[in-house]
């Protein structure tokens, strides 16, 4: 690349053109399976057929619109996808991730008088200012494998953690690629101390809602409820639409401010069309129960065929996400590429030394079955070894905090 600004080395000099399903085309017709749906955002699989439609037909009409007048029927698709997630209160649409997190919090900065934020260490949130400044983190590494029956705020990993009307902002299982399971117990623990204190909850759901863990929110698996989520990557199936629901109360509360906030492209007709259609696939296909499927039978498929893989640490899975750690013996980067060689396109993390499958919820057994047979033929104790070594990786910038 010479004119766009690098900041993500490239993994080859692969050309993508088109891509359909779970597949990414060459010109020359070579193919390759996208096990990481985009970065994590093609759930239904590339150029779904109905998105497609639903986008042409929208773009034809209304892309962009002055906020001033804004079409009632944006109030009515608003209305649908509350329903459809099963999320009582009010919706803002906006464009990525990193924009709906930093809103959020602003909000949650209207309503609590204490701007302290918490999250977990490790706990990717966004991409600017307010979020990746957060000082004040819990870490989940000493509490994932913490073997107490019980969890106590007098706990030196949460002592003086939590102070008075603080807001709480985590994503609940994938933390920077890891994909790790808050345990319960954590979760009790902390939102009892939030709410006592008059704290706020932000899911942040941005990797994780809409199905990824075979639940329309991460936090369904902790039978918490948070007053904020955050939605973005999937909700457009590639098309950049995120979201913030917040709670009936927290909307009455921003609304009796009379808060004004201006975006060029907030709740834009186009981007909120995209979202509507993409929930009513995932509802009318049922895609959330297939990806609850896919992911047990992919995860207990990977244990069952890795198991005796002395290069492999831990594989955890929920849902469509799936995490495999492996030891120092192996660098993930370059098993990513050998099987780039094979035709498939993995996630990786350097820094943490993991392999990452967030798949399109369309991939079928049979995929499933060929991937994990070529993940193994990597992994075999037979080929040559890339041993990790931190400092001579072949990574030319310095570590983001996110990879
Ligand atoms: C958990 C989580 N939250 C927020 C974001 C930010 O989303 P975006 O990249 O669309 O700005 C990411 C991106 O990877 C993420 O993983």
């Amino acid at each position: 690349m010479n004119y766009i600004l690098n900041t993500v080395p490239l993994l080859s000099d692969v050309e993508i053109t088109n891509a359909k399903g779970i597949y990414y085309y060459e010109k020359s017709g070579k193919r390759f399976i996208d096990l990481e749906s985009g970065i994590w955002c093609t759930s239904l699989g590339h150029s779904n057929r109905e998105l497609i439609k639903t986008i042409s037909k929208q773009i034809a009409k209304l892309i962009h619109i002055n906020k001033r007048v804004l079409p009632s029927y944006i109030d009515k698709v608003a209305e649908r996808i509350l329903k459809i997630v099963g999320f009582e209160g009010k919706i803002f649409f906006l464009n990525t991730g990193s924009e709906a997190i930093e809103f959020a919090i602003t909000l949650a900065g209207l309503i609590n008088t204490n701007k302290s934020l918490i999250t977990f260490v490790d706990n990717y949130v966004s991409a600017y200012g307010q979020a990746t400044g957060i000082e004040n983190k819990i870490d989940i590494w000493k509490c994932y494998k913490c073997d107490s029956s019980k969890c106590s705020l007098d706990c030196q990993v949460l002592k003086n953690k939590i102070a008075e009307n603080a807001t709480l902002i985590f994503d609940p299982f994938c933390f920077s690629r890891n994909v790790i399971e808050i345990p319960q117990k954590l979760i009790n623990t902390l939102i009892a101390e939030v709410r006592a204190k008059n704290g706020i909850v932000i899911l942040d759901e941005v990797t994780t809602g809409l199905g990824r863990t075979g639940k329309w929110f991460g936090f369904e698996h902790y039978n918490i409820q948070p007053d904020i989520v955050v939605l973005g990557k999937s909700l457009g199936n590639g098309y950049p639409v995120s979201s913030v629901l917040v709670s009936t109360k927290i909307a009455n509360e921003i609304e009796n401010q009379k808060f004004s906030y201006y975006q060029s492209h907030q709740n834009d007709p186009l981007g909120c069309r995209v979202a509507e259609r993409l929930v009513q696939i995932l509802e009318k296909e049922k895609m959330i129960k297939r990806a609850a499927e896919q992911g047990a039978f992919f995860l207990e498929l990977l244990k069952k065929e890795l198991r005796t893989s002395e290069y492999v640490v831990e594989i955890r899975g929920k849902g469509l996400m799936i995490a495999i750690e492996l030891s120092n013996a192996h660098c993930a980067e370059n098993i990513a590429k050998k099987l780039l060689n094979k035709g498939i396109i993995i996630g990786f993390s350097i820094k943490f030394n993991v392999l990452n499958i967030f798949p399109p919820f369309i991939i079928t057994k049979k995929e499933i079955t060929k991937i994990v047979q070529n993940l193994k033929e990597c992994l075999d104790p037979t080929i040559e070894l890339h041993e990790r070594n931190i400092n001579n990786i072949s990574y030319p910038y310095q570590y983001l905090h996110r990879i």
